[in-house]
């Protein structure tokens, strides 16, 4: 019999991904629903970086599926699944920092706009454009630097512009690799709750080294450990886990 489930914003179907010898990611299955925020932790080198990047597409799996609101993506490049809703940032910081804060969001969004060849003819589209940067970086709580030379930005504040640039190809669902890491506590304070602010029709996906921040935020988490799940549910349910507390807990 065929039960109809609600379709994932992200499934992940028995990946893996084999380094040479080590299998980085071994046999992952999960499924995120529309709107969930998932948090995904784990030690260090349990694969939580690689496996976001085969669900992005920066890596081809070595074996395995993922789905993107249930369409196979698992062959597509990286800006496809852009382009279909996968939006990612990344871990080391990816913004030009000679540009001003505007001119990085204005590359970002003509990257993902059909129109970014006829852009400047209109000064219509100009305008657009222009409002669409003002509600990201009101998003991010960064309008009042829209003309400041990236450089010149605390680091807090380039992470806050990543995310508006992240925002800014409208995806579906955001996969964010430790946006918190490196920030003094008051930037990640301030960091979560623009993440816990984002509007609901977008599925996050985040990996968060900080165990309190991740729980803060999480509907659902996702532990990972030399490559395999060993814990996916709620994070009431997490730190009594007696092999998540053995694994992830235990070096604490
Ligand atoms: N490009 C690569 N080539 C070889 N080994 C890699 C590569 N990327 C990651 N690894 C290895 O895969 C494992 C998982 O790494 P990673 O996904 O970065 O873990 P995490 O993000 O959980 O810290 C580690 O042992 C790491 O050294
Ligand atoms: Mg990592």
């Amino acid at each position: 019999m065929i039960t109809a489930s609600p379709v994932a914003a992200i499934r992940v179907e028995q990946l893996a991904k084999v380094f040479g010898g080590l299998r980085a990611v071994d046999s992952v299955s999960l499924g995120v629903s529309p709107g969930e925020r998932r948090m995904l932790i784990g030690p260090n080198g349990a694969g939580k970086t690689t496996l976001f990047h085969c669900i992005a597409g920066t890596l081809q799996p070595t074996s395995g599926q993922v789905q993107l609101f249930g369409e196979d993506i698992s062959r597509l490049p990286e800006n496809r699944r852009t382009a279909l809703g996968m939006g990612r940032t990344f871990q080391i910081s990816n913004v030009c920092i000679d540009l001003t804060v505007r001119e990085n969001l204005i590359l970002g969004m003509l990257g993902i706009d059909r129109r970014k060849w006829t852009m400047y003819r209109s000064a219509d589209s100009l305008s657009d454009l222009n409002e669409k940067i003002g509600t990201e970086l009101e998003r991010v709580g960064l309008v009042d630097k829209v003309d400041e030379t990236v450089k010149y930005l605390s680091y807090g504040e380039r992470r806050q512009l990543e995310l508006a640039l992240s925002l800014a190809s409208q995806p579906k669902v955001l996969l964010l690799d430790e946006p918190c890491a490196g920030l003094s506590p008051s930037e990640r304070q301030r960091f979560s709750q623009l993440v816990k602010d984002l509007p609901h029709h977008i599925t996050l996906i985040m990996i968060e080294h900080d165990i309190d921040v991740a729980l803060a935020l999480a509907d659902s988490v996702t532990v990972l450990h030399r490559g395999k799940i060993i814990f996916d549910g709620t994070p009431g349910d997490v730190r009594s886990d007696a092999q998540v507390r053995e694994v992830y807990f235990g070096r604490v």
